[in-house]
């Protein structure tokens, strides 16, 4: 290959059209989901502490948030449920008229082509804040967690849900809730599976959000070691195997290397999710105006597609489709 000075790549940086004519990776609405967190009550708008400009919301709030979100080109919504109580199984993440059973409805009656996705996990509805059915030494026991997951699902689909997605790294999760789903003639309700979810520091300020800490100890028994990267793999094709539609990787810029090898190596739809953590460190950066919050939290997101990411997870979802319909932001 010939070098320089035949070759010389900033001839192709000299002007605003000619970088975006040779641009490779571009962000758009459609490549975002929104999480919402819903709560019981009426009329509630509530700001999350640790999570500037986030809120919990009531159910009766939730079509004008949810036309706006329709209305910024964004495909899809994903649902965390904040329930009016917690026990050992907890029992309102299947309950016919739990938060996240009503909050469906309602989006799906009021913005029906608005992407329900739902968060499938235990942890925001048991006493003791496990992801799992915990035994008398403080264990996560998977298979008996699997038979509560279908339960789950089942209420999702029924209430019309349009993608589940189960979050708490129970092993057989993916086939359990396939084969529930199948069973009760939900077959085109698809799984977004938290493939290799990663037991990460950045999720803290969504257990706030969510209210959903540990009781004791920590998630280590079932989300994977940041230190491991061909375990992540295992964990992907497993959940491939067993029937994903979309495989995801959690968080997201720290794993930027998951991602690029998930891509690589399989051919599903990638979708990253790019965490509360990420999200609170980026907006109090910019509150002591360190940092331009708009172009930071761009170029956070356009390199998570560039790793390969085809969905994006993010609570910028609404901020960032309002930037890019207001103009290219370099
Ligand atoms: C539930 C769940 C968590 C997140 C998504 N689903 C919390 C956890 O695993 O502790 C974290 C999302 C975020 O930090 O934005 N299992």
């Amino acid at each position: 290959m010939a070098g320089f000075p035949s070759l010389r790549p900033r001839r192709l940086r000299r002007t605003p059209a000619l970088r975006r004519m040779v641009r490779e990776t571009t962000l758009a609405a459609d490549d975002l989901i929104y999480p919402i967190f819903v709560r019981h009550g009426k009329g509630l708008r509530n700001p999350i502490g640790s999570m500037p400009g986030q809120h919990q919301w009531s159910v009766d709030m939730l079509p004008n948030l949810a036309e706006e979100v329709a209305a910024l080109g964004i495909p899809a919504v994903i649902l965390f449920g904040l329930p009016a109580s917690k026990d050992a199984q907890g029992s309102e993440n299947f309950a016919e008229d739990g938060i996240v059973q009503q909050a469906i409805r309602m989006i799906k009656e009021h913005v029906p082509e608005l992407l329900v996705i739902t968060d499938v996990c235990m942890c925001e509805y048991t006493d003791h804040g496990h992801c799992g059915i915990v035994d008398e030494r403080g264990y996560v026991v998977n298979d008996a967690t699997l038979e509560i997951l279908q339960m789950v699902v089942a209420s999702h689909a029924a209430a019309g849900a349009d993608i589940v997605a189960p979050s708490g790294m129970i092993d057989g999760a993916v086939a359990a809730i396939r084969e529930e789903l199948d069973r009760i003639g939900a077959q085109h309700v698809a799984i977004m599976a938290y493939a290799a979810k990663f037991a990460s520091s950045f999720y803290g300020p969504f257990r706030e959000a969510a209210d959903s800490p540990p009781q004791f100890g920590d998630r280590t028994q079932y989300q994977m070691d940041p230190a491991n990267a061909r375990e992540a793999l295992l964990e992907v094709a497993l959940d491939i195997e067993e029937g994903a539609d979309i495989v995801m990787v959690k968080p997201a810029l720290p794993y930027l290397d998951i991602v690029a090898k998930v891509r690589e190596r399989f051919d599903r739809p990638v979708a990253a999710y790019h965490v509360s953590g990420e999200y609170a460190m980026i907006k109090a950066a910019a509150q002591h105006g360190w940092i331009d919050e708009r172009r930071v939290a761009l170029e956070s997101l356009t390199a998570i597609k560039r790793a390969g990411a085809d969905l994006i997870l993010t609570y910028y979802a609404l901020d960032a489709a309002r930037w890019l319909r207001d103009g290219a932001w370099q």
